[in-house]
């Protein structure tokens, strides 16, 4: 283990070391190919694990973040066992392939699905009041079987630190958690905690913000509660971010309200754990040059056209900047899927490797067989310099979606 954080942290933190991407022999791995690098994965895991130690809060996984169950093994030797489920099949998922502490919140269960999650969930929060009142007597009935099921009732703290709408909770007429004037004091009967989740890739400080509010717009009901859900978006892996102000904070307020804390940031598991790797399929030229590459923006990496932004790609800069530049472009047939203009110090040939950087959060979870077009491979590459290929999908896994 090296120390790579500053050793004057009251809480330091110790990381092992990641292998160089020049170290990764890229033109031996099948394209295209999402490839998770097993050392920057353990160092998100160590860091996490550290944080959980030292603040005692909870860390499990947001699955609608990070949910690639071949490294599971892998997070629970790290402590990570618990994971936060989105819907059914992810609760699901979280009890098959996690097979620890089950979490479930979504904006809205249906009649249909609910009891199956209210089976496999331990901690179950609710959006509203109305579907809290819905379904509790289900939740109690559940309960009185003997079912161990804590609930949770998500707030809208009305304060936002996210700037992009699209990410915002907290926005105008958010339709996420109940609003302090919309709150119902005399329904916390059954209830055990409150859920909230404002950030999104955020440092400590905007925590610290929002709890501030959080404390005087719902501190009245704390004191009946045996835990608060802070959510997500806190990018404890991010570098630069603050571990010592967040495990100061968690400690802090645990000692305050004398209820435990959870944290179900998903980012945070994934960031910076890997790649998508591509090729290039041709060249065309229309004012300007595009190389078309085996992969589509569209239907492998859709945060970039819905945020948007422009990743990473490794050795490539900003147009003028290196000789060659080149607008990358998908294989499907939107006219649309181009990610960018990107130089690189050569021309391109067919058949070259391009990789897109920090391709593991969210983007691997959202992908689609729009167009038919193939679907990259699910990879590892293992700190021992060997490539596991863990997935590949072809003709039966685009049918299965279809009718
Ligand atoms: C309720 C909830 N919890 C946790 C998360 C995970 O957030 P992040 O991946 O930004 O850490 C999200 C993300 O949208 C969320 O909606």
């Amino acid at each position: 283990m090296t120390i790579l954080l500053p050793q004057a942290l009251r809480y330091p933190i110790e990381l092992p070391e990641v292998t160089p991407t020049a170290a990764v022999p890229w033109d031996t791995i099948p394209s295209p190919a999402f490839v998770l690098d097993e050392s920057r994965l353990r160092r998100n895991l160590a860091l996490i694990s550290q944080v959980q130690s030292h603040s005692g809060a909870r860390i499990i996984v947001a699955f609608k973040g990070f949910s690639m169950f071949s490294t599971f093994p892998v997070m629970r030797e790290y402590g990570i066992s618990g994971a936060t489920a989105s819907s059914l099949n992810e609760a699901l998922l979280a009890r098959q392939e996690m097979r620890g502490e089950v979490h479930v919140y979504a904006p809205a269960y249906s009649e249909g699905e609910f009891p199956q999650i209210l089976e496999l969930a331990n901690h179950l929060s609710f959006n509203s009041f109305s579907q809290w009142e819905r379904f509790r007597p289900q939740v109690m009935a559940a309960r009185q079987a003997g079912k161990h099921v804590q609930i949770g009732i998500r707030i809208n703290p009305e304060y936002a630190e996210v700037e992009t709408d699209l990410y915002n909770p907290a926005g105008p007429h958010s339709r996420l958690g109940v609003t302090r004037a919309n709150f119902r004091p005399d329904l916390l009967d059954g209830v055990d905690g409150l859920h909230f989740h404002t950030l999104c890739e955020s440092d400590a400080g905007a925590l610290e913000r929002t709890l501030e509010v959080v404390e005087r717009n719902f501190g009245d009901y704390l004191p009946q509660m045996k835990w608060v859900n802070m959510g997500g978006g806190h990018l404890m892996t991010r570098q630069g971010y603050d571990t010592d102000r967040l495990i100061e904070l968690v400690i802090a307020f645990r000692a305050r309200w004398n209820l435990d804390v959870i944290l179900e940031p998903g980012s945070a598991f994934g960031w910076q754990t890997g790649w998508l790797v591509s090729t290039v399929l041709d060249v065309v030229e229309n004012g300007k040059r595009t190389a078309l590459l085996d992969v589509s923006v569209s239907a492998h990496m859709p945060d970039v056209l819905e945020m948007p932004y422009r990743p990473g790609v490794l050795g490539a800069g900003l147009p003028g900047e290196l000789g060659h530049d080149y607008l990358l472009g998908g294989t499907t047939c939107l006219a649309g899927d181009v990610i960018d203009e990107y130089a690189f110090d050569h021309a391109l040939q067919v058949g070259e490797r391009v990789i897109f950087d920090d391709m593991i959060h969210y983007t691997m979870v959202k992908t689609s067989f729009f167009n038919g077009v193939k679907h990259p491979d699910i990879g590892i590459w293992h700190a021992d310099g060997t490539y596991e290929l863990v997935r590949e999908f072809g003709y039966d896994q685009f049918r299965a979606k279809l009718s």
